[in-house]
Parts: C-alpha cells; structure tokens; sequence
C-alpha cells in the first residue's frame, strides 16, 4: 500500500492497513498523521504542517515532536543520536531491548507495505510527514538493529534564509538566480547530508511560473511552488501488492514525454545520468540535479562513472564531451567541521581542453582557521575573473553587474 493513498475516511482501506500487524493504538495517529499530510510538500510556503506528532515510535517519538532534531540515529536499542544544527549528540533515550527496537521498525515499514527481516534487512521507507526512513537489520547490523531518520523540515529555506545563516552570499544566489533564468544547467554537488536537497529547493524558487516542470526522486522531498508542477517518485523493490519497481531512470525517460519545459532529478546516483544529460542537451536545458560526491571535479567523475554503467560502449572521451556541453554550472555544498553548511564553490564548465573537461571557479568560501569557540572562520568571494556564464547573462538581458563576481565576505 501506498503511504499517500491512505484515505483514512475509508474503513476498507483503514482495516486493511491493521490488518498489517499493526497495534491498533499505533496505527490510528499513523492514519491521522497521514491525512494530515497527503504529500509531504502539499502545503503552502513557509511553515508546513505539524509532523506526525501522534505517530508512536515510542523513545523516538519525543525526538520526532522536537523541532530543532534533524536526524535520528539508532544503533541498536541502547545508542540513539541526533543532530541538531549539524551536529551529533549522544541521547540519553533507548529501546528497552533490540527486539523493541525491531518491533518499532517492522511497524514503520509495515506500515509502507514493505517488510524487514532476515531475507529482506535493508529497506528504505517514508513517514507519513515525509521524514526519510532507512533500516538494517541483522544479519547484515551486525550489531543488532540500525534506523536513521531523516526528518523533514517543518519549516523551508529560502534563498535569503541562507544568505542570512551564512550558507551563501547575496552576490551568489543573485548569479544563480540569473543562471536558473537564463535556463543553465546546474549540478549541486555534496556529501550527505551538506544541504544540496535544500539548495536546490531554494534555486527551484526562481524558476519562472509559466514553466512545466516534472521532478523526479526517490522520495518526494522537493516542495516546488510553482503551479505547474508533475511530481514522479521512483517505486522501491519489495513493496506487497504493487507490482515491480520503477526506477529513476524509468521516470526520466517518462518524463521526456510529457513536454516539460524543466526536468529537475531529485538526486542522479546511476544509469539515469546518461538520459538526464541527453534531455539537458536536447531542449530541456534548465534542468537541476543533485550529486553526491566532495568537489565540483569529483562531482563530473562521478557523472561519468555513472553514464558508463548505463552504457559501457560509450568511450571516455564522448561520455566527457556530453558532460562537458550538458552541465554549465556546479555547486559544491559542504557540511563544515562546526555544522554549518556552505556552499564552497560555484564553478562554470568551459568545455573540454583535449581530454579534460575545464571548470572555472566563480566563487569560493575560503576557511582560515577556527574561533575559540569552534566557528569556522573564512571569506566568501568571488574569483574576480569575468566568467562566461556573464555574457550569457548580458545576451539574456540580465543585468548582473561585473562588480558580484569580486564581492568578498568575512565569516566569523
Ligand atoms: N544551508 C543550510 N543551513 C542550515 N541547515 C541546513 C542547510 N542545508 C540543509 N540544512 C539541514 O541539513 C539537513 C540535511 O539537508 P538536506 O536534506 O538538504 O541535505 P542533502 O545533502 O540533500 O542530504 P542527503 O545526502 O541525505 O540527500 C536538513 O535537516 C536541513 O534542514
Ligand atoms: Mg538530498
């Protein structure tokens, strides 16, 4: 059963879902929550609607109703984590025994149609509030059961949320505001959990209102305001009554026939990488991805990597040069060792010089060292150099003054 489908007016489907092996005290606010929330995302700007507040994780639910949690790590009953503001902290809570902590887990995942268990140990999941789920379970947690919830945000950032928390300047989101309009490519690279899903929420902000846009994810984070909006999520294998699963590279391959004027790819990870650049170069220029991987440089490897598993017969060389004349632009987020996270750099693809595909840094956050009480301190700026991506600009009418790319900005 599918989470967003529940509709709790409807007895049939309400009874079907206990009949899951769900305790009937746990499934009635998991039902609620979800009605509450449809779609992760369904809601207005600004603050979104309350996560589950009811849903009964038992010791995690305090940290589940804590707004400033957002992750919930859990290594066995005893070990439960959580960051707030980029940090890990050890909590005092715990499961009373791995075998309550499984309970818990079966619960979550029951729940999404999908199950755990010795023949199944590894399943991803989504709370009904849009929370991310990911569960390992003997035998490959070797030390009994792990869980790691990735809680969705109750509140957004915007783009000048994150000029004023020192993610980024004001200069930079104004050169990437000009690059989503004048429809560039643009690859946001980053380790996990650096912001890269939250950057490109706030870039997708600036894509104008008339456009079609379809997005494509593994679990449907993305919260795009505009009207005109077609949301694919990818099917995991194991889900009971729902046929096979559907993939990434399936949806982008949909999307392409259904006219949209931007293809945003929640997170290219695999073989999609090679039909998301052929629709980047083929039209549907403007497109947004995500990448996981530590520099910008990395990020382009990694892409490669990526399009020759969906296509060994390519040679080096062309897979590059489709790299090189899809991707304009690659932003590099960073979780630092203080827990903020930042945008290190800002870099334009130049095409290829013989075998290489050039990158040019336009902006960079440069540390310098630590305060005493841990911040990171550094400068943002510009590189000073007149990137191409500014004439393009120019001949799209924008008028982004020379004068951005040299701004420089103390941090701490
Ligand atoms: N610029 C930022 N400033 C402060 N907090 C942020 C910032 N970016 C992201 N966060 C917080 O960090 C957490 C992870 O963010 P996000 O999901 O965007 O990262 P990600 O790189 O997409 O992670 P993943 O690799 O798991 O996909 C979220 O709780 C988010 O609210
Ligand atoms: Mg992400």
């Amino acid at each position: 059963m599918k989470l967003e489908l529940i509709d709790i007016t409807n007895p049939a489907t309400r009874n079907g879902t206990v009949g899951h092996g769900m305790t009937p005290g746990g499934i009635g606010p998991v039902l609620a929550a979800a009605t509450t929330r449809r779609l992760a995302g369904d809601h207005g700007p600004g603050v979104i609607a309350p996560a589950s507040a009811a849903l009964d994780l038992g010791p995690l639910q305090p940290l589940m109703d804590d707004p400033t949690v957002a992750d919930i790590l859990v290594n066995g009953a005893q070990r439960i984590y959580v960051e707030r503001d980029g940090v890990l902290y050890l909590t005092d809570s715990h499961f009373r025994s791995d075998a309550e902590l499984l309970a818990a887990i079966q619960r979550i995942v029951s729940f999404t149609g999908r199950r755990v268990d010795a023949s199944s140990p590894l399943v991803d999941a989504r709370l009904p509030d849009g929370s991310r789920v990911n569960a390992a379970v003997p035998p490959v947690a070797v030390d009994g059961p792990s869980l790691s919830i990735r809680r969705f945000p109750r509140s957004r950032f915007f783009a000048e949320d994150l000029v004023a928390n020192y993610s980024l300047t004001k200069e930079m989101v104004d050169c990437l505001k000009a690059c989503v309009q004048v429809r560039l490519n643009i690859m946001i690279s980053g380790g996990a959990g650096s912001g890269k899903t939250t950057l490109l929420n706030a870039l997708s902000r600036f894509i104008p209102e008339r456009e079609r846009i379809v997005t494509i994810e593994d679990a449907a984070e993305l919260r795009l305001q505009q009207p005109h909006v077609v949301r694919l999520e990818t099917r995991p294998t194991g889900c009971e009554s729902e046929g096979d699963a559907i993939y990434v590279r399936q949806l982008v391959v949909n999307a392409l026939r259904m006219r949209p004027d931007r293809i945003v790819v929640g997170e290219v990870r695999s073989e999609e990488a090679l039909d998301m650049l052929q629709a980047m170069n083929t039209g549907h220029d403007g497109s947004l991805t995500t990448i996981h991987a530590n520099s910008p440089r990395d990020g382009l490897s990694r892409l490669e990597v990526m399009v020759g598993m969906a296509n060994a017969n390519l040679a080096p060389r062309n897979i590059r040069q489709q790299i090189a004349s899809s991707i304009h632009v690659v932003v590099q987020m960073a979780r630092l060792p203080d827990g903020t996270r930042k945008v290190t750099h800002i870099a334009e693809c130049l095409g290829m010089e013989g075998d290489v595909i050039i990158l040019q840094d336009v902006f960079m956050f440069e540390r310098t060292g630590l305060t005493a009480d841990g911040k990171v301190t550094g400068q943002f700026h510009g590189t000073g150099m007149r990137p191409r991506l500014f004439d393009r600009l120019r001949s799209a009418a924008i008028d982004l003054p020379l004068s951005t790319f040299r701004s420089v900005t103390p941090v701490n």
